[in-house]
């Protein structure tokens, strides 16, 4: 690797932020520099990498210059604000916040899945949403094999999620129920302790939830394929880290259970874990941490002709943002893409 790179990861301090720092130094990063960026608040104030710290810087619009890939995890507002001036500066984006996703300049990139979008990109890369990498890498198999038609999905999601303020309001709700003090709800509408939300982010006229739409359209940007079917219900539970999924997926040509079991196994970045008779299923306790996307209670659909049922599990935070994110960045990298075709095509 002869370019001599300087990362920056934006939202250091927060919970995806933290964990792409984790994956930058455990997959060996090729960076001579790596630096962290948050808001004023934790200016100063260190995030551990590898055996080193990293001060934290406060994010600017100037920052910019002499960094060559910025990784965002810091909300769609500081990355509509801050991400064209990174662009501007020839710092190539790697955003995940929903604020570039369905713009049709960023391509929305899964690399399991789509890794050529990424040869169109002009400086802004967006990482699809938690719910929908984890559900897209294990439909692609099944759509090369049989052509998907229509997907249904209800998901089941961690605190993680919503962030560092996710994981301690549950953790703050279940202290106050164990102590017979009334929990406070800070974060989520309703007690998310003992209890399902199901709603995640806000209610769009359709009355579906904006969660729910990301996944039917981020869905078809991935596959580039509007005939795609796609509908979701989405909720919140309370469990700390890794999303849950029931899938159900319908083919233009039919696949059995056998099949299907057999392509995902062979299908990069997924882990079929899935034996009925041993008990062997995928769950968020014990998956979190792990960075496949496993599958399992694999079944055909026997309500419909060409159908099939799956439950799919992954780790939010790393699968569904940090290790996506960082593997984004690699493929530039393989494909010596990190460089900014035209500064001004976000700031005009
Ligand atoms: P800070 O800790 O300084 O608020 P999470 O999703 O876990 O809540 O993390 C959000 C991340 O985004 C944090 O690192 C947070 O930094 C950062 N962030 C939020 N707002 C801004 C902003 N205006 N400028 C820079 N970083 C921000």
């Amino acid at each position: 690797m002869s370019k001599k790179l300087t990362v920056a990861v934006v939202g250091a301090t927060g919970a995806v932020g933290r964990e792409m720092l984790n994956t930058l130094e455990a997959r060996k990063f090729p960076a001579t520099q790596v630096r962290a960026f948050a808001s004023a608040r934790s200016a100063g104030s260190k995030v551990p990498f590898g055996e080193r710290e990293l001060v934290v810087e406060e994010l600017k619009e100037d920052v910019f210059a002499g960094i060559d890939l910025a990784i965002f995890s810091a909300g769609g507002g500081t990355s509509t604000q801050f991400s064209p001036h990174a662009a501007h500066a020839g710092c190539v984006v790697v955003d995940n916040s929903a604020a570039w996703r369905m713009d049709e300049r960023c391509p929305l990139v899964v690399p399991e899945v789509n890794p050529q979008a990424l040869e169109r990109h002009q400086g802004i890369i967006a990482n699809p949403n938690c719910s929908t990498i984890q559900m897209v890498v294990a439909l692609k198999p099944l759509h090369d094999a049989g052509t998907i038609t229509r997907v249904v999905v209800s998901t089941y999601q961690a605190v993680s999620g919503t962030g560092q303020k996710g994981i301690e309001e549950l953790e703050r709700q279940v202290r106050d129920l164990f102590s017979m003090r009334e929990p406070e709800n800070r974060v989520y509408p309703f007690r998310i302790a003992f209890n399902v939300l199901p709603h995640i982010d806000i209610f769009l006229d359709n009355d579906y939830t904006k969660e729910e739409m990301k996944m039917v359209n981020e869905t078809v940007k991935i596959f580039d394929d509007p005939s795609i079917r796609v509908t979701a219900t989405c909720a919140r539970v309370p469990v700390f880290y890794g999303h849950a999924e029931s899938v159900n997926v319908q083919t233009e040509k039919k696949i059995t259970a056998k099949q299907a079991r057999i392509m995902l196994s062979q299908a990069p970045g997924v882990m079929v874990y899935d034996n009925p008779r041993e008990k062997m299923y995928p769950m968020p306790a014990y998956i979190a941490g792990e960075d496949p996307v496993f599958v399992g209670r694999i079944r055909e659909d026997e309500s419909i002709e060409n159908g099939l049922n799956m439950w799919i599990v992954a780790d939010n935070v790393r699968k569904g943002a940090a290790l996506n994110a960082v593997q984004i960045a690699e493929e530039l990298l393989k494909k010596d893409l990190i460089r900014v075709p035209d500064r001004d095509v976000f700031l005009s």
